[in-house]
């Protein structure tokens, strides 16, 4: 696929035609994966490829709050679990998790952990949340949605299963020192995309400040 079309076209795919996807498929997606770039080339990934029902609906079982709660702090207008000023709601009320009824349906279900200690956190010591850490295990979840495009497959990353990391951990043998960074869910979808709602480079590129005037083409 040409490298234009793959970035312009790779959008969230949730909904997927039934079909199984083979560990050979998946091998070859995590094969070209594989070339991301991490700081230090020290490629702190482990992938857990979710097979099992038990596992998948242990997962499932876990994410669900997670969802409710960030649907319920959506529909109040929240951006839920935001770093700044996050209010959670007094109350959770249910809603459908579409993506979860997947699971039995042949998607593939990719948990990806990153290992802290091979990862430098340059922002650490700021007094702010830090957002560099994820530097170098994000590029590797968007090259895997990126290689399955090369395989007529789409997906979606989802951060919800971090959340849980207390309970998940053990249940997923999380290594020490490891924390789950994505869970990334790959089937056949449903309709191809042909146009992704993105900004303009206007919008958000400026020359020398981040106050500097926009940069034009
Ligand atoms: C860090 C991150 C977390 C995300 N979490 C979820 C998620 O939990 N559930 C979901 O359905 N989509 C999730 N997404 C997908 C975004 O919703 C999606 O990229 C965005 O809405 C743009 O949609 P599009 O690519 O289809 O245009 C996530 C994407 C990123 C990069």
């Amino acid at each position: 696929m040409n490298l234009d079309h793959a970035l312009r076209t790779t959008g969230s795919a949730r909904r997927f035609v039934t079909e199984e996807i083979t560990d050979s498929t998946i091998h070859a997606i995590l094969d070209l994966a594989r070339f991301s770039p991490s700081g230090g080339n020290r490629q702190p990934w482990k992938v857990a490829v979710l097979k099992s029902p038990e596992m998948r609906s242990e997962v499932a079982r876990l994410v669900k709050p997670v969802w409710d709660e960030y649907m319920t702090a959506a529909t109040a207008g929240q951006r839920a679990y935001n770093m700044v000023a996050y209010q959670p709601p007094a109350e959770v009320s249910p809603f459908p998790y579409e993506l979860l009824d997947y699971f039995d349906k042949g998607v593939a279900v990719l948990v990806i952990a990153a290992d802290l200690r091979e990862i430098a956190v340059t922002d650490l010591n700021l007094d702010r949340p830090p957002i560099v850490a994820g530097a170098s295990i994000y590029p590797f979840c968007w090259s895997i949605l990126l290689a399955a495009r090369e395989h007529g497959l789409s997906g979606v990353l989802t951060t919800f299963l971090s959340r849980t990391e207390v309970e998940a951990g053990p249940i997923l043998g999380l290594p020490e020192n490891f924390a789950l960074a994505a869970t990334i869910v790959l089937g056949r979808p449903e309709k191809e995309f042909t146009k992704l709602t993105r900004h303009a480079v206007e919008t958000f590129a400026t020359i020398d400040r981040f106050d500097g005037p926009a940069l034009t083409a």
